[in-house]
């Protein structure tokens, strides 16, 4: 199984905006690279905190007769409301994976709303995911983000490709995370450079594939 990070990033390092969001920084060229990677991709995972700030859309659009990827949502605490694009337009029901702890929480919100799986911990080790996610026999799986789950799966040296777009803003502020955010830094991360492997430009962005 291939995992892929996917993720936007300002000139400047940054994939939040200063309210912690992230919109109206894409272009149109970018949305249709992202419909390009998730056209290749059959589970997508998406961050809890992405979910409940930006909403996004899950539907592929470039493509109307292609199908979707399958939404994969990670939630340790809490549930997630049901109001969301992932639990209403998908192709697919949303795989639900969370922990002991909040396993009851998450059957009374979600029970017919996706498919849940327990961990028998407090925790979900990216490794268990993805352990899970290759029984289920999924062959290319893409990580939209956001940081801190890009980051645990990084740490957990699961991810295999990284595609990044650049695009034309500056936003300056401090403290804004990049596309991995953790208080720490990843282990032997300057023994470990992500080989380039393809680099284009349409309009004002890039569009750069990074594999380990
Ligand atoms: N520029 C881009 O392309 C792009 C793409 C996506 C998102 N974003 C931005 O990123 C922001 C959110 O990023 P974020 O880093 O705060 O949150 P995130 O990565 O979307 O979600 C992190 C949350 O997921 C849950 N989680 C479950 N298992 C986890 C694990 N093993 N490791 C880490 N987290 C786990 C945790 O919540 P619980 O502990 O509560 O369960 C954690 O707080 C969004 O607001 C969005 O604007 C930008």
């Amino acid at each position: 199984m291939k995992l892929s990070i996917n993720m936007a990033m300002t000139l400047d390092g940054k994939v939040v905006r200063p309210d912690g969001r992230w919109y109206g920084l894409t272009s149109k060229d970018d949305k249709h690279q992202m419909d390009v990677y998730r056209s290749q991709s059959d589970a997508l995972i998406i961050g809890k905190n992405s979910i409940i700030n930006d909403n996004p859309v899950v539907k592929i659009r470039a493509f109307p007769n292609v199908l979707n990827p399958r939404p994969v949502i990670l939630v340790r605490k809490g549930s997630l409301p049901i109001n969301k694009h992932v639990f209403e337009e998908s192709d697919h029901i949303p795989l639900v994976i969370c922990t002991k702890v909040n396993l009851k929480e998450i059957k009374t919100d979600l029970e017919n709303r996706a498919e849940i799986f327990a961990l028998d911990s407090e925790d979900i080790d990216p490794k268990k995911v993805t352990g899970i996610l290759k029984r289920k026999g999924y062959k290319n799986v893409l990580l939209e983000g956001g940081p801190k789950l890009n980051f645990s799966f990084l740490e957990g040296d699961l991810v295999d490709r990284v595609y990044i777009t650049l695009v034309p803003y500056i936003i300056g502020k401090n403290g804004l995370p990049g596309i991995a955010d953790q208080s720490i830094e990843l282990p032997k991360f300057d023994q470990n450079a992500w080989k380039l492997t393809s680099s284009t430009t349409k309009g004002n962005e890039v569009f750069l594939t990074y594999e380990k």
